[in-house]
């Protein structure tokens, strides 16, 4: 039976509906087949892989290859899942030319659904560019992690007066301007809330609180893959990282203790050919185990 792949519309629909939805991160071909059978509609290849794949301090370094490269694995896992990935630092600052060249490039090359890109009002023409090129954009608003040096690191967005309504008037320049979706990263709950009243796309959020229409988590932090730090906003469903540990030790003591590969693991020549090929190699005087 063909799937149906999760479409921006679908998503939409899922908000007039009222029904919430997960995201997850992916950036190989496996992960991406776990998180598609789950069930998650919405697949991001984030540039977060400049951490928890690279061990980068942050997402700067990676470059537009990099997302290519680990969106093209993401894509062919996957069947059912919508799969965005992420336009890396400097990819859509330069002009809204290059931004287009490189957005092209990510859905040409690595054959995704549609670009994240981080900013408000001042990318909304980049975001209008794009959409009426055919490429489905998903906003980023609160914590942007490409300005981690401007906003002095990961920390709750939108905390004044006047940083909350900037928020809301970013998030509603998304919108008008074509997203079809937005992420709220580190964003104070009612704040998110309000944005979420506000607007008819979704958004996405992560450290948002429970008010927004879907909600995005780090596949390394939610499983426990990653151990550097464990962000506020996450949730260990498993600890991999640990049971990779134990496991990896089990089979280091099994090989130095000659119990690994066993019987079952292995294959060998039939009796008679082993001692053909043993008497050809030592003689005929070399007898074998089997005679
Ligand atoms: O790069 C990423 O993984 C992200 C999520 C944290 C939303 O942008």
């Amino acid at each position: 039976m063909k799937t149906t792949r999760v479409t921006p519309d679908s998503l939409q629909a899922m908000k007039r509906e009222g029904q919430r939805f997960a995201a997850l991160t992916a950036y190989d071909y496996t992960s991406a087949q776990m998180v598609d059978a789950a069930g998650v509609p919405f697949i991001l290849v984030g540039d977060t892989l400049g951490m928890v794949v690279q061990g980068e301090s942050s997402t700067l370094p990676v470059t537009l290859d990099h997302v290519i490269y680990h969106a093209r694995a993401v894509n062919r896992g996957t069947t059912q899942s919508l799969v965005i990935a992420d336009m890396p630092f400097m990819t859509y600052h330069v002009s809204v030319e290059d931004a287009m060249r490189n957005a092209g490039r990510l859905m040409q090359e690595a054959g995704v659904g549609g670009v994240k890109i981080e900013g408000g009002a001042e990318i909304a023409p980049t975001v209008e560019r794009l959409v009426q090129a055919g490429i489905p954009v998903c906003g980023h608003l609160g914590y942007t992690p490409q300005s981690t040096h401007t906003l002095g690191g990961p920390r709750v967005q939108g905390r004044s007066i006047e940083a909350a309504t900037k928020l809301i008037a970013d998030a509603e320049a998304l919108e008008a301007a074509g997203a079809f979706a937005v992420v709220l990263e580190l964003v104070p709950a009612s704040v998110a809330e309000e944005v979420t009243r506000r607007l008819t796309i979704p958004t996405i959020g992560i450290g948002a609180g429970p008010a927004c229409d879907g909600e995005i988590q780090v596949f390394h932090d939610l499983f426990g893959f990653y151990t550097d730090f464990k962000p506020r906003h996450t949730k260990r469903y498993l600890n991999v990282a640990e049971q990779i540990a134990a496991a990896a030790s089990r089979y280091r003591q099994d090989v130095a203790q000659r119990a690994f590969p066993g019987p079952e693991q292995t294959s060998d020549l039939k009796p008679e050919v082993r001692d053909e090929l043993f008497e050809y190699l030592h003689g005929p005087s070399r007898r074998t185990a089997h005679g």
